[in-house]
């Protein structure tokens, strides 16, 4: 079964085809990354014009680079909640027009639900239950998965998500967007313990997560050192900045693992594409004997493949949108 799947929820314009939920026939990505490191951030409506601009090219090319014809089609699953809304619709919109043109089912999939099943593209043998850590640019969250469509969200951020941390931060040291890739890279020539930031929430006994207060300490350090003048110590920052994080994240799964008697840890999202969080994370699974999984660095960041593969498992769970399916700036985790 071919499932075309179309992912727009953000700054990359996406589409896949995924044989059988498992085998990647082709996975285009194009980044609208540097339209919008001039301006810092992304801009949802200029965002949301280059998906209008993109998004049939990049739908002929996936069909095209899975060596299919558009009518081998079994199904479209598109991204439908959880992102820039303007964004959203323009992948929606595809995906409606592509199933009613085709007579395929329509079924639409929330963000979390395709970065998760990301895991299960890279690691068919992962079996239920996992904990997963999605940690994205807009979320973060660490999730009991059941099965295909079943989760319980242990916890998630109260405030920023990680990778909005890192974006930030990155910003307040004068790095380029997006900030993750770039603190990453230059932490491996810092020092993690040149400044002692917070590891907000680190010893609560929830398995919420805030980074808000990590930002305003970075930035009170930053706006001393450049008053005391001379040079900013750009790498001990940013691998400072990287530890701090990386801490949280690895702490707080690890324990809700353990809480959840579960020795079985799935990593998904831009933030799972981080080197440091990796390598902490190899160590802990060394030392305690817990699997830690981490999805191929493609598969990290947003992806249609993912989509797809989520939307073959909602497709045998008889699950089906109609032609009403909405573009949801948020939502619950689960069916959309
Ligand atoms: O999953 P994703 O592509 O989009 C969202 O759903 O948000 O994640 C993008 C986020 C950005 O905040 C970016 O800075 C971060 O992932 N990111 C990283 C790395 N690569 C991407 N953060 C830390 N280290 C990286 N290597
Ligand atoms: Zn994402």
């Amino acid at each position: 079964m071919l499932i075309l799947g179309i992912e727009t929820s953000c700054d990359d314009t996406t589409a896949a085809v995924v044989e059988d939920g498992r085998i990647i026939r082709s996975n285009v990505i194009s980044s609208q990354t540097s339209a919008h490191e001039a301006l810092g951030g992304v801009v949802p409506e200029i965002a949301a014009r280059h998906h209008v601009e993109l998004i049939v090219g990049v739908v002929a090319a996936a069909i095209e680079r899975a060596s299919v014809s558009l009518q081998d089609i079994d199904a479209v699953a598109v991204t439908s909640a959880h992102g820039l809304v303007g964004c959203l619709a323009v992948g929606v919109g595809a995906a409606k027009s592509i199933s009613h043109a085709l007579g395929v089912p329509l079924i639409g999939i929330h963000h979390i639900e395709g970065h998760i099943h990301a895991n299960l593209l890279d690691h068919p043998q992962l079996g239920f239950p996992f904990v997963c850590l999605t940690v994205s640019g807009g979320h973060t969250l660490v999730a009991l998965v059941e099965g295909h469509g079943e989760y319980r969200i242990l916890g998630e951020t109260l405030d920023d998500a990680a990778g909005e941390a890192f974006d930030k931060t990155a910003r307040l040291l004068g790095l380029p967007f997006p900030g993750g890739p770039v603190i990453d890279k230059l932490a491996r020539q810092g020092d993690p313990r040149a400044f002692n930031l917070p590891r907000p929430l680190i010893r609560s006994s929830s398995f919420d997560f805030s980074f808000s207060g990590l930002k305003t300490a970075t930035k009170r350090c930053v706006d001393e050192l450049q008053n005391a003048g001379g040079q900013l110590p750009v790498a001990d920052l940013a691998a400072s900045v990287q530890e701090a994080i990386v801490d949280v994240l690895v702490a707080k799964t690890i324990r809700a693992a353990a809480a959840e008697r579960l020795d079985i840890i799935a990593v998904s999202g831009g933030v799972g594409a981080n080197s440091r969080l990796r390598e902490r994370f190899d160590q802990v699974a060394r030392r305690s004997g817990l699997r830690v999984l981490f999805p191929s660095l493609e598969l990290c960041t947003d992806n249609a493949a993912m989509i797809a593969c989520a939307g073959y498992h909602r497709l045998r769970m008889g699950f089906r949108s109609t032609l009403d399916l909405d573009a949801k700036a948020s939502a619950p985790l689960g069916p959309v």
